[in-house]
């Protein structure tokens, strides 16, 4: 394992992405974690990037312990500067800020390059992000790299395995950063590879059957995204119809899925799933309901009343079986959730407080009231490894693939109030759009893409008549980590032709516009 420090970096996870992809397993803690209490003796640390100066009162220091453990280090960035703020170096606030490209020049020790860059070239082309940086490097280092304002851009020490780097490698802007990380985590600290999916697979089965015992059932919402449907095979491998689906028809999901999710979970996984209706108790309590927050509130408390009928109804059925002498059925004890580690990441992260800007709660969130234990079978795993595990267990590459789709669904994409014909007329616009895209070859370029419908009519023309109606608004977005995300630039011709089939065979909408939006400033979603 390695052990990654958190400083407050926003790009702290992408390190231990990067280590995974090596199958080398990583953690990422806070960087006030105190290393006397780690529960796991990890091969390797790194100290990540952080907002902070190291002199400012109040800015984050690593537990000093790290000097003692025996095992390789690396700082990057802020990770860097703490590494030499701890050991006696200097850092200075730079004459100028660098943000972006940089060359590395690699030093040249001995008879090539430091083990860390070693076989990567004299000049290394990185990405920078720093206002600090080193003025004096600590006693006992030496210079492995510099660039024209940084003399002091990497450093190693003279006889430990601890280095720092002014540049940040886990970013894709470093083209080879990738393999700077590969340098120490397998040349450095000799990680083992033994991290991989096929052998998640075996060991959590094992794992979940333990936990549930050889009797305990689990109950687990669905939605039709990859998460849930992979936690769900998942559970269904490791402890069959002791596990029980329920996919909540909210009346603002996308067009037919709750068919679809039944005909995929139920019939080709063989997932014991119950499909619940709910669409009418929904759009009812949305009625005449335009403030997003508010939108959002009601589908997750009124999702939380029905799943907990639903749990109900099991449970009750459950007692009738066992009155009925037969013993196979055992009382539901666990919740599952599709927990991901980005999630558990946020929830450990190191930052200040920051404002709310959208309260995106999972629906899984909000069941913690129920008296269950929660068994959470993915949250070690980022979304691309749940998308390798998801072709392991045979889901269907569609699937694994598909983007991101919000919990209060297409209620936030309708910007006035929502309605059954509103539902409607959003619905074939999102779908004629991804089946454009998917026609195109286009949805695995794009992070998400998605149809809002706006509550404005603007004038049109049919036939010789005159049109009054409503206007669809296109968006697809490109994001590593939906933190901040960049708009799709479509071919012409796709966004014609999904423009005039929508306008063409969607009844109440005459005009369609493309989201030509950042985030930031703009979010993804509208609301
Ligand atoms: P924003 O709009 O905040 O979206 O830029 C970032 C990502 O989060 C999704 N999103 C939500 N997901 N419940 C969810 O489960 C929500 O209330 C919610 N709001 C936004 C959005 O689709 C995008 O992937």
């Amino acid at each position: 394992t390695i052990l990654i420090l958190d400083f407050g970096s926003q790009y702290s996870h992408l390190i231990t992405r990067r280590c995974r992809e090596l199958n080398v397993y990583a953690e990422l803690l806070p960087c006030t974690q105190k290393l006397s209490e780690l529960e796991f003796k990890p091969k390797g640390v790194i100290l990540s990037g952080g907002p902070y100066s190291v002199y400012d009162d109040g800015s984050p220091h690593v537990d000093p312990e790290v000097w003692s453990l025996g095992v390789p280090i690396l700082g990057i960035c802020y990770g860097l500067q703490e590494m030499a703020w701890q050991l006696k170096g200097k850092v200075a606030e730079c004459d100028h800020r660098e943000y972006g490209f940089a060359q590395i020049h690699v030093e040249k020790i001995g008879n090539g390059a430091d083990i860390l860059f070693e076989g990567l070239g004299e000049e290394l082309e990185v990405w920078m992000s720093h206002g600090d940086q080193l003025s004096q490097i600590p006693a006992d280092f030496h210079v492995i790299g510099h660039t024209p304002t940084a003399p002091f851009a990497a450093i190693g020490h003279n006889d430990k395995p601890w280095y720092g780097i002014q540049f940040h490698p886990e970013v894709t802007h470093s083209p080879r950063g990738r393999e700077v990380i590969g340098k120490f985590v397998l040349g450095v600290c000799r990680c083992s590879t033994h991290w991989t999916m096929e052998e998640f697979i075996g060991k959590e089965i094992a794992r979940i059957r333990e936990v549930c015992g050889p009797k305990g059932r689990v109950i687990g919402a669905v939605s039709g995204g990859v998460d849930s449907t992979v936690a769900a095979k998942l559970m269904h491998e490791a402890i069959g119809d002791r596990f029980h689906a329920i996919m909540v028809d909210n009346g603002v999901l996308r067009l037919d899925e709750a068919a679809q999710v039944d005909q995929m979970l139920r019939q080709n996984l063989g997932v014991n799933l119950t499909v619940v209706d709910a669409s009418d108790l929904f759009l009812g309590r949305l009625e005449g309901v335009e403030d997003p927050e508010q939108k959002r509130k009601i589908i997750g408390n009124t999702f939380i009343h029905v799943f907990e009928d639903e749990a109900a109804k099991l449970e009750a059925e459950a007692e009738k079986a066992e009155a009925e002498g037969e013993d196979k059925k055992g009382k539901i004890e666990w919740l599952l959730q599709g927990t991901l580690y980005p999630d558990v990441i946020e929830s450990i992260s190191f930052k200040g407080p920051s404002a709310t800007i959208k309260t995106h709660h999972n629906v899984g969130g909000l069941l913690k009231d129920m008296k269950l234990k929660l068994i959470e079978p993915l949250r070690e795993l980022f979304k691309d490894e749940v998308r390798a595990l998801g072709r392991l267990l045979n889901i269907p590459a569609p699937l694994v693939q598909r983007h991101p789709f919000p919990g209060p669904g297409l209620a936030i994409r309708i910007l006035g109030p929502v309605n059954r014909d509103q539902v409607k007329i959003l619905q074939q616009a999102d779908s004629i759009y991804i089946e454009e895209i998917r026609k195109a070859g286009l949805y695995n370029q794009i992070s998400q893409a998605f149809a809002v419908l706006l509550p404005v009519r603007a004038v049109g023309v049919m036939g010789d008549k005159r049109t009054y109606e409503q206007v669809i608004a296109l968006r697809a977005v490109q994001s590593e980590d939906f933190m901040t995300a960049d708009w799709y630039v479509f071919p012409p011709d796709v966004l014609r032709k999904i423009s005039s089939r929508i306008t063409n065979e969607v009844a109440g909408i005459n005009r369609v516009t493309y989201d030509v939006s950042s985030k930031p400033p703009a979010t993804v979603e509208w609301l």
